[in-house]
């Protein structure tokens, strides 16, 4: 039976190593940590690709901690700025009167975050701050306040950490971009 190669034989270039995301993440972990002062935080993830920036950042968390995710979709976002976002699965926990750090993987356009930022901020919590692993600022079509921000990025697509291409590679260790080949 032929088999898929191996998602690491796909990578064209890594731009953020195991080592140097966990270095990242200790840093934006110590700066909620010391803005939030040992209050309770609730957590939102953003579904699918923050999983593992969501799973190693609350790690280095130190107060009393909510967690809940929720996952969204946007339509032709390379083809249209009509910013159509739907909502595929609400949270469980209500936020009002809550401090919440949304945890998101990339903001591209702006139209995603902008999404969720009205959409959680219509609950009602106590704080909303977001945390954007990577930021393609070149890219943006709409302002969004970020509070912490991993790494900004180039206008390139990039895979691993939770990150995907048409599902996959998302068990990448570290931040890479593909070869070209993959995407003909
Ligand atoms: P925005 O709404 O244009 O800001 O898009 C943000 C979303 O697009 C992210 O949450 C990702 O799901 C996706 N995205 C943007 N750039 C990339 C990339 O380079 N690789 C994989 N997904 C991406």
């Amino acid at each position: 039976m032929n088999r898929p190669p191996r998602p690491h034989a796909d990578v064209d270039a890594i731009l953020f190593d195991e080592a140097a995301i966990a270095r990242r993440v200790e840093e934006i972990a110590a700066a909620v940590n010391a803005a939030q002062d040992g209050r309770e935080l609730t957590v939102v993830g953003v579904l699918t690709g923050a999983c593992a920036f969501t799973a190693d950042l609350i790690r280095r968390l130190d107060m009393p901690m909510l967690l809940d995710f929720i996952a969204v979709s946007s339509y032709g976002q390379s083809t249209t700025t009509s910013g159509v976002v739907r909502l595929n699965k609400d949270l469980d926990i209500p936020l009002e009167g809550r401090d919440v750090l949304v945890v998101e993987d990339i903001v591209d356009t702006g139209l995603t975050l902008q999404y969720l930022r009205e959409n959680l901020l219509a609950r009602r919590p106590r704080s909303l701050r977001i945390a954007v692993l990577l930021d393609k600022r070149s890219r943006r079509q709409v302002e969004v306040p970020v509070d912490y921000i991993g790494f900004e990025i180039p206008d390139v697509f990039v895979v691993g950490y939770g990150i995907d291409y048409a599902g996959r590679y998302r068990n990448l260790p570290y931040v890479a971009t593909l070869k070209p080949e993959v995407y003909s």
